[in-house]
């Protein structure tokens, strides 16, 4: 018997899928097994030098000692609306269209506790990244998983959604590239996701968490980049990709000013903002040379075909991923997600995501996060093929 009763709210919370797959590679680890583990998806390389020496530099500051501006510093928010208008061409109001977040993570908790109500339902993408979920449990609506599927290149066919729902969705979330399919998306279909969310009340959450890492050439799009973006909508972008800062928590949220006044009033309640010599060092980030983020995409594409190549060599024949860092592999015919993964770690001691993890239609899928160096991953491939009978 437990001495304190959870709250209906924290009872309300999904389970925590990927928790329980770090309990079952542990003991592999204990016995010493040679892993190699590509089922996470935190960044292997470290920050930059330059935001380093920024965030070193910042913390002799001892302004940064005290609280910080409620809302953050109004530099960091200058180069947040400057790196924007640099990179997409788009332009923002640094006191009215940004929020300055804890990472993406926290935005995308928030801002179902900002717009939604027991009874309203959040349009989800499924398979798709497993937090949106945890803040709609929090405000206690419901999600409609929106299915992405190879043949329709990983995006939501909104004419699928039925009627009952569309009267109850307050809110939608998107995520390209795409965590866990790896797909892109197109300026036409941010316009039809507009017209969509104009024609039924919706607000958009795009979450641009692998907003630089596109491929073969191909810069991902910003969805603020499209007409009528900001009446709709936000996005949330994280240095925790773009500049391996996956640890140093800092993200933001742009567009739409009354949603971002949602957020910040959220936030007004929940903490002081950031701690200063991040915040500098976060715009250190944005406003400093881009050649590390070239470089950092353009390992991340030597990997991916690396990776792919060594599998379709074997005759697995799998799709090249065109963004994001995760590679969506088919399970062989005969397995299911949870025991191809298992098969892997057991016999070819290689960790990877089962796709049901990220809901009912990551089924049949694993995800490969390219995440080790091109050695190790080539291994990881020789390591799968030689399980599996591709003849
Ligand atoms: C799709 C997606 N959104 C958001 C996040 C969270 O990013 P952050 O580190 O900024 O909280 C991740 C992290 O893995 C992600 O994959």
């Amino acid at each position: 018997m437990k001495r304190f009763q959870y709250s209906d709210t924290l009872l309300r919370l999904p389970e925590q899928f990927f928790a329980k797959l770090v309990d079952k590679i542990q003991p592999y680890y204990e016995a010493g097994y040679d892993m190699i583990n590509l089922g996470q998806g935190n960044p292997d390389q470290p920050a930059p030098d330059h935001v380093v020496e920024a965030l070193q530099k910042a913390s002799e500051n001892p302004l940064y000692h005290k609280y910080a501006p409620f809302r953050g510093y109004p530099f960091l928010k200058q180069a947040i609306v400057d790196y924007y208008k640099r990179e997409y061409d788009v332009d923002l109001d640094p006191e009215k269209e940004v929020a300055v977040l804890f990472g993406a993570k926290t935005g995308l908790v928030e801002v179902s506790q900002c717009l939604l109500n027991p009874g309203d339902f959040a349009l989800v993408p499924d398979p798709g990244y497993p937090d949106y979920e945890s803040g709609i449990a929090l405000a206690g609506a419901e999600s409609y998983k929106m299915p992405l599927n190879r043949e329709n290149a990983y995006r939501p066919v909104y004419s699928d959604i039925p009627e009952d729902v569309l009267r109850k969705a307050k809110l939608m979330f998107l995520n390209y590239p795409n965590n866990p399919t790896a797909g892109i998306a197109t300026p036409e279909f941010f316009t039809e996701t507009i017209d969509f969310a104009n024609e039924h009340n919706v607000c958009v959450v795009h979450d641009f968490a692998y907003g630089t890492i596109g491929f073969d050439g191909k810069k991902p799009h910003s969805f603020l980049q499209t007409k009528g973006a900001k009446e709709v909508g936000i996005e949330v972008y994280t240095l925790s990709k773009t500049f391996n800062m996956a640890g140093w928590r800092i993200g933001f949220a742009l567009g739409n000013a009354e949603v971002i006044e949602a957020i910040n009033l959220l936030q007004d309640h929940y903490y002081c903002s950031i701690y200063g010599g991040i915040q500098e060092a976060a715009a250190a980030a944005l406003n400093g040379p881009q050649q590390c983020v070239t470089d950092l995409v353009a390992l991340y594409e030597d990997r991916r075909d690396a990776f792919i190549s060594k599998l379709n060599e074997h005759g697995w024949e799998v799709e090249s991923p065109k963004g994001s860092f995760f590679a969506w592999i088919p399970v062989p015919d005969g397995y299911t997600s949870e025991s191809f993964t298992e098969m892997l770690l057991e016999e070819a001691h290689v960790i990877v995501a089962p796709g049901n993890g990220f809901g009912e239609n990551g089924e049949g899928y694993v995800r490969v996060g390219l995440l080790c160096d091109k050695e190790r991953l080539i291994e990881g491939a020789e390591r799968m093929v030689a399980q599996i009978d591709l003849s």
